[in-house]
């Protein structure tokens, strides 16, 4: 196994589509299902921590080598299947004109909130190749030394709004929300902008060497059925058609999503993440015939074992061996998770054994 202290690019790396997360994802029979975790780089790792004495998420994502660094520090430690790109979903604002910072602990801090037509049409056009250079480079850089596929992904564009708008994190998006009612054409234009800069994202992180993609919409719950499906299922919509083209399969997620999945589906993506608030059969129903991916919640492994061993049990019976299942938290793990509960879980998945 190549390490990330010797990261190698590849121009032109092999495509390795029998790897089992990549089976699961198109929904083909895999010899034990392929379990990864959302937010696995970051939150649980020392070697992580270690990182960030001296480099902050912003410095990290701006320099290739320690970016792959990061994106590879779960795949060595905790064995799971795939590898997801070290950035946030904020990252590709600074190529929009939109100055943002990190906030330790709290998350991203828009500096000049976008509330108005003006705001909007302000926004730059997003060209992946001058905005993200450096993580583009990082992909290539993972492309050749992970032993897993490696995830491109990108936050949705309702998700993003949030931030946009409200100008930092919240729990009721009231602004958002009250923009998209009281304003709809600066809603959808937007959206718009955000939509075309995401399909063009994706594009560059594929062309790159990512092997799958999944968009973020973890503030999405917040909506009702009737506004997601008036204000955010086009633009939605539009963004899976645009995305359409890449031959790597897409994993559509939110959280708090029971009340919509249907609607989310048929807005699009190869696989529907599921949160824990959701029996795993019973989302499967709702989605039809395409794979899923969940749907640990991610407290339970602040808890003791048994409650972790339980709850993921139950999740693969719920499943019952049928191909199209990828194992993941309901949600991005927490800060404080013991990383050995993490390895603990991995092995648990992979010893469950293979699909029919
Ligand atoms: O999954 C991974 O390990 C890859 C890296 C990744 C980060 N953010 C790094 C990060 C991914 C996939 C994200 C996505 C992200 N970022 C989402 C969607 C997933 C989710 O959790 O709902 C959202 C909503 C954000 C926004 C965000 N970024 C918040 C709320 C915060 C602060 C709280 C926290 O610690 O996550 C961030 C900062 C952030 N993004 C950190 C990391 C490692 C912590 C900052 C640091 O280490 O300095």
């Amino acid at each position: 196994m190549t390490t990330a202290a010797s990261p190698s690019a590849s121009a032109d790396p092999a495509p390795r589509p029998d790897a089992r997360f990549l089976r699961a994802l198109r929904s083909e029979s895999v010899d034990a299902t392929p379990v990864w975790f959302m937010r696995q780089a970051g939150r649980a790792l020392p070697e992580y921590r270690a990182v960030r004495e001296r480099a902050t998420l912003l410095e990290i994502t701006r320099d290739p080598a320690l970016c792959a660094e990061v994106t590879l520090q779960p795949v060595l430690r905790l064995g799971v299947d795939a590898a997801i790109l070290f950035a946030d979903i904020t990252t590709p604002l600074a190529g929009m004109g939109v100055a943002f910072d990190i906030v330790e602990g709290r998350g991203p801090v828009i500096e000049h909130p976008i509330r108005t037509a003006a705001d909007v049409a302000a926004l730059r056009a997003f060209a992946p190749e001058a905005a993200v250079a450096p993580l583009l480079e990082a992909i290539s850089i993972i492309r050749g030394a992970s032993p897993v596929p490696l995830i491109g992904f990108a936050g949705a564009p309702f998700t993003l709004a949030c931030y946009l708008v409200e100008g930092g994190p919240s729990r009721e998006f009231i602004k958002t929300k009250t923009l998209m009612h009281s304003d709809p054409a600066t809603w959808n234009a937007l959206l718009d902008h955000l939509v075309t800069a995401t399909i063009a994202y994706l594009h560059a992180q594929v062309a790159a060497g990512a092997e799958a993609v999944q968009i973020f919409d973890s503030w999405v719950g917040g909506l009702s059925p009737l506004d997601y499906e008036r204000r955010l299922w086009p633009h939605m919509r539009r963004l899976f058609e645009g995305i359409a083209d890449l031959d790597v399969p897409s994993i559509h997620f939110g959280v708090g999503t029971a009340g919509i999945l249907g609607l989310q589906a048929s807005a699009g993506g190869d696989v529907i993440g599921l949160d824990w608030r959701i029996a795993l059969s019973k989302g499967r129903r709702i989605v039809g015939d395409r794979a899923v991916q969940g749907n640990l919640d991610p407290t339970l492994l602040l808890g003791p074992w048994e409650g972790v061993e339980e709850s993921a049990r139950w999740i693969l019976e719920e499943n019952d061996r049928r191909p199209g299942h990828v194992f993941n938290l309901g949600h991005g793990v927490l800060p404080g998770t013991d990383p050995d509960q993490l390895r603990r879980l991995v092995e648990l998945v992979h010893d469950h054994g293979a699909s029919r």
